[in-house]
């Protein structure tokens, strides 16, 4: 389904070759300050870097439908609109008889037979996140009222890792200063050439967006279903490309002995912290004061440049496809925009319900 979120409820609409591409929130908490400049900002940074991706012709323009009054929320729902331009469908055509691997196409047409819309991928085009990127920048502005931050960044990129421990402040900071958003400037360079050696081949990289949020207080979550946990999981999994999920030590979790994964707790500045962060700062489905530390695996992007092996299905017998037209070599850089929109959306979402966020600023 397209609607997400239970006290601030984002529905997603449009299609990637449509009209345009919008979404609808629910919830946002009247008085407000959040102006059209500010939700553009963040759109602004979703879009591919010149060197790296492939920039559409015409900018993203966000355009205020509803539920924002002279830079002021109003109460009723938020409504974002982005129209779609530079679109050309007719390289689309083919897929319906010749599938592209790692794409959408096989499952839509199992799903909804002829009807299906594969112009540009449809709704299963990475195009559906930017107005869950406009939508994060007005949940940013609620999490802003009870002092919480989010903050991403590119954290592996094909082989290269960042294995430092970071701080929001310096993830800010940094990782907005260069094309692949990472938070080390030299590893950036060796990321740059990681994604143009990949094009140059007539392939792809993926990577692994990691996402960081400080001054959430204790306590936010829904237990049982609605674990902390289980509602970023579930809003991650909803961006197209991402094909894992982790919080704190993860998987790495797996190896390790109770003695050395516990995080033990001590009393810094008269406020209980611990002293590592193996949980990612949630406990039982509860934040636990700590900062959120959320892992988000991306996959290669599937429309690469080379001959690849599909099947004709008019045919029923092998065939291979060639995909032309404008597809990022990475799109991890982007995603990382993606996800800590999504990451804001749920934790303004969870801190609403949870009654940590007012429902009225003025
Ligand atoms: C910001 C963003 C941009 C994307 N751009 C592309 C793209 O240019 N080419 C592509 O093959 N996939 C792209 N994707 C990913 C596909 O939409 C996705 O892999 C595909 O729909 C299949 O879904 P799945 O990978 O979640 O299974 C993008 C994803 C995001 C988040």
């Amino acid at each position: 389904m397209n609607t997400i979120g239970t006290s601030l409820r984002l529905t997603l609409f449009g299609s990637s070759h449509g009209p345009g591409v919008g979404c609808v929130m629910d919830g946002v908490p009247a008085g407000l300050e959040v102006t059209v400049e500010e939700i553009q900002r963040e759109v602004d940074l979703r879009k591919p870097a010149a060197l790296i991706g492939t920039p559409r012709a015409e900018a993203d323009r966000v355009e205020v439908l509803g539920g924002i009054l002279e830079g002021v929320t109003t109460g009723t729902p938020v409504v974002l609109y982005i129209a779609n331009h530079d679109t050309d469908s007719s390289k689309y055509e083919r897929f319906r008889t010749v599938p592209r691997p790692g794409h959408a196409d096989l499952t839509a047409l199992g799903k909804y037979g002829d009807a299906a819309d594969l112009r540009g991928g449809g709704q299963f085009s990475g195009r559906m996140t930017a107005p869950i990127v406009a939508a994060g920048a007005v949940a940013k502005t609620m999490l802003a009222t009870i002092g919480v931050q989010v903050a991403a960044y590119t954290q592996r990129l094909g082989r290269l890792v960042d294995d430092k421990e970071r701080c929001l402040k310096e993830v800010r900071r940094a990782a907005r200063e260069n094309p692949v958003r990472a938070a080390d400037p030299e590893l950036a360079l060796e990321m740059v050439n990681e994604i143009m050696a990949a094009k140059e081949e007539g392939d792809s990289v993926g990577g692994v967006v990691r996402c960081l949020a400080e001054g959430l207080p204790i306590g936010v979550g829904e237990p049982f279903f609605d674990s902390l946990e289980g509602e970023l999981a579930k809003m991650m999994f909803s961006i197209p490309g991402v094909k894992g999920v982790e919080f704190g030590a993860g998987f790495r979790g797996a190896e390790m002995r109770g003695s050395e994964h516990n995080d033990p707790f001590t009393i810094e500045g008269g406020e209980v912290r611990t002293m590592t962060n193996h949980a990612g700062g949630i406990l039982g489905g509860l934040s636990n004061g700590m900062p959120l530390d959320l892992k988000v695996a991306i996959k290669p992007t599937a429309s690469i440049s080379r001959e690849q092996r599909s099947v004709d299905l008019e045919q029923m017998e092998d065939a291979s496809v060639k995909i032309e037209g404008r597809h990022d070599p990475s799109i991890v850089p982007r995603a990382v925009t993606v996800v800590e929109a999504a990451t804001a959306l749920v934790l303004a979402d969870m801190c609403l319900r949870g009654d940590f966020i007012a429902r009225k600023h003025r």
